[in-house]
């Protein structure tokens, strides 16, 4: 099947079957290999993307799901944003297998509460695994944004 879908600010048309998961799909045919895959079972949002504005992971997803929708990767988030500053200011980063996902959960959260507390930033990473254990670091980037201790 053909299907079409908004990928950061692009239209674009993919070929594949029904079934395939949208995850093969942006990092095979589409080559935006910033989105990871950690456990394949929608546990531990390394794949996650935003759909619609909403965080969703891409292992579950079938591409048969997606015509017209308006997905985000970690590649559509500006580079100079002042989340991703906080990120390498705060080391917030270790493996990086996590990072791309943190990053857009954390993109979706800040568009939905600009200061979030530090309990809010928890409850709105939890569905992403560090296995590095980083957390604390990677809440501190958040909070130095909603703070506006950021810099960039
Ligand atoms: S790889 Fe999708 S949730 Fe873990
Ligand atoms: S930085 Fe290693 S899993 Fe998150």
């Amino acid at each position: 099947m053909t299907v079409t879908m908004q990928i950061n600010g692009r239209k674009v048309q993919v070929q594949a079957t029904p079934d395939s998961r949208l995850l093969d799909v942006l990092r095979g045919e589409l080559g935006l290999k910033g989105t990871k895959e950690g456990c394949g079972e929608g546990e531990c949002g390394a794949c996650a993307v935003l759909i619609n504005g909403q965080v969703a992971n891409s292992c579950l997803l079938p591409l048969g799901q997606m015509e017209n929708a308006d997905i985000v990767t970690i590649e559509g988030l500006p580079a100079d944003s002042p989340l991703a500053a906080s990120f390498h200011a705060c080391f917030a980063a270790q493996c990086g297998i996590c990072t791309p996902g943190m990053m857009i959960a954390a993109t979706a959260l800040l568009n939905e509460h600009p200061q979030p507390t530090l309990e809010e930033i928890r409850w709105g990473l939890s569905g992403n695994l560090c296995r590095c254990t980083g957390y604390g670091r990677i809440y501190e980037a958040v909070l130095q944004v909603a703070t506006g201790a950021a810099h960039g």
